[in-house]
């Protein structure tokens, strides 16, 4: 199945921005929470240390302040923006969603469009692919896209299988009109809602609304199937970037950085061998930030887009793959 953007405008980034707490929590902090050990997490992940937003910073905090900088970098304002779409899977609260409070918090006087986009870890993947289609179609000019999520929030400090993974952080770019040849020549978005059971945020909703139960039992906290995660991963992020190249008329050795959801260096290692993509060309940050979910990738792209490893020309392919299941993917000529 090809999903083709039949394209009437060149849509590209035209700013990039990123924020990450600076509390930072290293797998020796984790020794001292859970039965684990720095080496196992090294060993098993590729993490290192992640960074932890305080208890009182929200959500939409974070996202609100790599917004600023998308938006300094792209030397435009809130009022420049013609939609806010947030790909995040830890909102501040069911509603309003973080794409309103974000509006708010950037003080935004016209009443433009904003909202959330759930689509697990690959939050920010979905937004970009829905962003494209509003900019393509005329309907906006330009659309602030932000990935955005606090799973240390979401998380049972306790359960060593999901505790070691996350961090937190908030990545953002500005979409608008390009000049050719520069701009998204591909995208694929799929889900998997049988594979839904994997990956799941059991309790608080209204199929198991909150109860002195439920958080006796943790129910409100990421339920994972680890090895089952991981496999599905290193199949659909090599099977989603080859429909984007496919869409985009281009092959595996055409792409200059490859930046995957970054949730476990061994898949990153697998997809990139799928992909016959040398490591020198992978994007990685999980290192030092864990498994930010929707914020992984725009973290990454801000980091590779800071450091000057991505020049205008280069040829970016992004994966993005998390629970629902869901993944996207997004392949483009980066420059405006
Ligand atoms: N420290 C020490 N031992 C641990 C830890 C830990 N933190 N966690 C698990 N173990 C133990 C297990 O209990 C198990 O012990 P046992 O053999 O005595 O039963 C052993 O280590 C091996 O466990 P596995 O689950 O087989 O370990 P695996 O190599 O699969 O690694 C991991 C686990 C890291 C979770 C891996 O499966 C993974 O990364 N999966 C993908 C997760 C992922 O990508 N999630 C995010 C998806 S995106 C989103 O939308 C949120």
């Amino acid at each position: 199945m090809t999903q083709k953007i039949t394209a009437n405008k060149n849509v590209g980034i035209i700013g990039v921005g990123a924020y990450a707490p600076e509390t930072v929590m290293t797998n020796s902090d984790l020794e001292k929470m859970v039965d684990t050990s720095d080496q196992w997490i090294t060993e098993r992940t590729g993490i290192r240390e992640r960074r932890i937003s305080p208890a009182d910073v929200p959500t939409s905090e974070l996202a609100a302040l790599a917004a600023e900088k998308a938006l300094a970098d792209a030397g435009l304002t809130i009022d420049d923006m013609d939609a806010i779409i947030i790909g995040t899977s830890s909102p501040d609260m069911f509603y309003p969603s973080v794409g309103c409070l974000v509006q708010t918090r950037l003080k935004a006087n016209r009443k433009i469009p904003a909202f959330d986009l759930q689509a697990g870890c690959s939050g920010y993947s979905y937004a970009m692919v829905v962003a494209t289609q509003f900019i393509r179609t005329g309907m906006f000019k330009k659309v602030l896209v932000i990935g955005a999520d606090e799973i240390s929030k979401m998380i049972n400090w306790q359960d060593r299988n999901t505790c070691i993974l996350f961090g937190d952080g908030a990545g953002a770019v500005v979409l608008g009109e390009v000049d050719a040849p520069y701009g998204i020549l591909g995208a694929f978005m799929g889900a998997d809602g049988i594979g839904g059971e994997l990956l799941k945020f059991p309790a608080g909703g209204t199929r198991m609304p909150a109860t002195e139960e439920t958080v006796r039992q943790k129910l409100h906290s990421v339920h994972m199937e680890g090895n089952e995660v991981f496999k599905f991963a290193v199949r659909v992020m090599g099977e989603a970037a080859g429909k984007a190249l496919e869409d985009a008329g281009l092959v595996e050795s055409d792409i200059d950085w490859l930046i995957p959801h970054q949730a476990n260096m061994r898949i990153i290692q697998s997809a990139a061998k799928r992909l016959k993509m040398p490591m020198e060309k992978v994007i990685i940050n999980l290192d030092r930030y864990g498994n930010t979910s929707s914020a992984s990738i725009p973290l990454a792209l801000d980091e590779a887009v800071r450091d000057g490893r991505i020049q205008p020309g280069n040829i970016v392919m992004m994966v993005g793959f998390g629970a629902g299941l869901t993944w996207a993917s997004l392949v483009l000529r980066w420059g405006k």
